[in-house]
């Protein structure tokens, strides 16, 4: 018997009553002091190099929700901050992940970002591997030579399926534990969350040319909502009022929908619970921010590019009920995500995406001198802080 199981929180209500006295008084969630930050953070290649190491290199994250490999021997590619890698659905129902790359001469196996495969075979000689990642069939192999078949299978990374999400590292022999990872406190709310019953509607892979954690930076931050976003969020989020909670290397926090402001001093008389006027993100170290929207999670993740410090990539998932669970018939349902995807996507490449590629250029001035976040930026202070203390672990 599983005696670990958590008391589950009301998680809603705490977030609930702190923004109503935060609303009430006009404050928000502050760190202890102003954090400088040196523009080198977003265009400095040794950096980015050390990022890719000791970060990427070292601790889980999200590559995929489980339902996009939903049968044995699915797979999706996947370009990651060291490697190309290809996460295999094995027939035991397990996940599997490799370098999607041939043992021969270095080809591209799989060049489809998802799809279904028996027989893993390359097409430039032919050389096959099987979904374990071992190799099959070496053609012509009377006349290729003596080679070390067992040596040559595909090279693994680690991988884990948890609370409905593939994680990886991507390097490989490094031990994976993603709960050790999240820690008891992250575990129980993701587990909460019961997000292995939900479905990936939805997502998409954007190639921005801007720093990755200018990217992150923005989905950590509700001081923006009303400047960048005066014409559509700003409506209706409150800018510049969220609640905060550490968990070690991940955190939580809460933001107000402006359609909380009727109930800042009562609660609903008919009972309904306030949970549909708040927004709860969590950022998921290293790179991921998995916002709880009343009735669905938009999961935005992001990958530093290979070489280059001012380029990266942004991965959007919509998670959402499943169509059996969601009480809608299946034109409704797809009608209501399409839209939610359309309405983010027109914030993302309108308001977002040009603003975070202007900064880049900007910052890459000789003499952009120090930024700063302020104590009101308490999510981003988190996000700096706990990459600092990354770079100190992976050194020592
Ligand atoms: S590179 Fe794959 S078979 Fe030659
Ligand atoms: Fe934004």
């Amino acid at each position: 018997m599983d005696t670990s199981t958590p008391m589950l929180r009301d998680l809603d209500s705490e977030v609930v009553v702190r923004l109503r006295q935060h609303l009430r008084a006009s404050t928000t969630e502050m760190a202890d002091a102003v954090r400088v930050v040196a523009p080198e953070a977003f265009t400095d290649p040794t950096l980015a190099a050390r990022e890719r190491d000791e970060v990427f290199g070292r601790v889980p994250f999200i590559v995929a929700h489980g339902s996009e490999l939903p049968n044995a021997h699915n797979f999706v590619t996947v370009d990651l901050p060291r490697n190309r890698a290809l996460v295999v659905r094995q027939a035991d129902g397990s996940v599997r992940a490799f370098l999607n790359v041939c043992r021969h001469r270095g080809a591209m196996l799989q060049s489809e970002a998802s799809g279904s495969c028996r027989v893993i075979s390359c097409p430039y000689h032919g050389w096959s591997y099987n979904p374990d990642g071992s190799l099959r069939q070496v053609t012509y192999d009377a006349s290729f030579g003596e080679v070390e078949r067992a040596h040559l299978g595909l090279i693994e990374l680690p991988a884990e399926e948890r609370h409905g999400f593939i994680w990886l590292v991507d390097s490989p022999g490094v031990p994976i534990d993603v709960a050790g990872h999240l820690g008891s406190s992250m575990d129980d709310l993701l587990r909460q969350h019961g997000l292995d019953e939900f479905v990936c509607y939805r997502s998409g892979s954007f190639y921005e040319p801007a720093n990755w954690k200018i990217m992150q930076d923005a989905f950590l931050d509700g001081y923006h909502i009303k400047y960048a976003h005066a014409k559509s969020a700003g409506g209706y989020i409150h800018t510049n009022v969220s609640t905060y909670e550490d968990h070690g290397r991940h955190a939580l926090f809460g933001s107000p929908r402006k359609s909380i402001d009727q109930w800042i001093d009562a609660d609903p008389d008919d009972g309904t619970t306030l949970r549909d006027h708040i927004s709860v993100a969590h950022f998921l170290f290293p790179n991921c921010t998995l916002l709880r929207q009343p009735d669905h999670f938009q999961v935005l993740s992001f990958f530093p590019d290979p070489q280059e410090p001012g380029k990266s990539r942004m991965e959007m998932r919509l998670v959402v009920p499943r169509l059996e669970a969601s009480g809608l018939d299946e034109a409704a349902w797809t009608r209501r995500w399409d839209k939610n995807w359309d309405i983010l996507m027109a914030v993302l490449r309108d308001e977002d995406f040009p603003l975070l590629r202007d900064q880049q250029v900007a910052l890459s001035s000789e003499d952009a001198g120090p930024l700063v976040l302020g104590r009101n930026e308490i999510a981003n202070q988190h996000f700096h802080r706990e990459l600092e203390r990354q770079h100190r672990i992976a050194s020592t």
